[in-house]
Order: structure tokens, then C-alpha cells, then sequence
């Protein structure tokens, strides 16, 4: 399976979800493909936010290396699953992918942990660090059911 993770700037939450689903995705032994990709194009080419990058190592997993790239109506075909960090993420995918737009392949992240809630992992670049550390635990949390319901 291959999935890409997506937000707004590629550089809070979809490079943690990157991060965090590929530490999974080997410690559960699964060979799935996991990259991030954002939805605009602010930060691309960059290293993801310092308190991403934070919070991740605190973890063990060192995610320095990623640069934020931008989502592209191609991504559509280099994917089996799109996972929309929040639901303004969801319509712009959409909204990107135009005619090659398969939703089929589109779901919040959250639903699966939460199934049918349609949330959103909170934007967290306008505020302090501790919104880094909930955005994280929850992000943690919603790799974890993604992998139980697909493993
Ligand atoms: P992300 O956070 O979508 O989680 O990477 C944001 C990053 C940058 C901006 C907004 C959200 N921005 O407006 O530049």
C-alpha cells in the first residue's frame, strides 16, 4: 500500500504523520510506502517545523531529512490512500486533483479513529509548542488505528 499523508504547508502535521506511520510501518513489518505532501506551496523545499522536528526525535524518529513538497493532481495516481489532515484539507484536495480527483482514495485521518466524526488534527503553526505535543499524540493515535483496520 502506499499512502500519502496530507496538510496545508507540509511542514506541522503531515511530516509527523510521515514520520510517525513509517516508525510503525516498520515495527509492524509492513512494506507499505508512506510520504507527506501539502496542499499549498508557502514552505516547499523546506525542513519540517523545528517543533515538529522536536517532537518526533523526542520519539525517537528523526524526520530532518523531509522537505515539504507540494500535492499535485499526479499524486492521485502515485497512491492508493490520501489521508486529509483536516476537512478544509480534504475540499482542497479535491479541488487540486480536478479531473484526476478519485475520492475513493481520500479520507480524514481522523476517521479512523474516530469513524464517521469528520475532525481535523488542529493547525498548529500560529501557536506555542504544547499545541506541537497534542497534535502528536493525537497523530500517534490515528497511525495506530490506520494500521490496525488495514494490516
Ligand atoms: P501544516 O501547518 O499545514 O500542518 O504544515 C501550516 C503550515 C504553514 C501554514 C499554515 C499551516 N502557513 O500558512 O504558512
Amino acid at each position: 500500500m502506499r499512502i500519502l499523508m496530507v496538510c496545508l504547508g507540509n511542514i506541522c502535521r503531515s511530516p509527523i504523520a510521515e514520520g510517525v506511520m513509517r516508525h510503525k510501518v516498520k515495527e509492524n513489518g509492513l512494506d507499505w510506502i508512506v510520504d507527506s505532501a501539502g496542499t499549498e506551496s508557502y514552505h516547499v523545499g523546506e525542513a519540517p517545523h523545528r517543533f515538529s522536528q522536536k517532537i518526533c526525535l523526542k520519539h525517537g524518529i528523526d524526520i530532518s531529512h523531509q522537505r515539504a513538497v507540494k500535492l499535485t493532481a499526479d499524486s492521485f495516481a502515485g497512491y492508493d490512500k490520501i489521508y486529509a489532515m483536516a476537512t478544509d484539507v480534504y475540499e482542497e484536495i479535491k479541488y487540486l486533483g480536478g479531473k484526476q480527483a478519485d475520492m475513493t482514495k481520500v479520507e480524514l485521518f481522523l476517521n479512523d479513529l474516530h469513524p464517521g466524526k469528520n475532525e481535523s488534527v488542529p493547525d498548529p503553526y500560529y501557536g506555542e509548542e504544547g499545541g506541537f505535543l497534542q497534535v502528536y499524540e493525537l497523530i500517534d493515535k490515528g497511525c495506530e488505528a490506520i494500521i490496525k483496520n488495514n494490516k
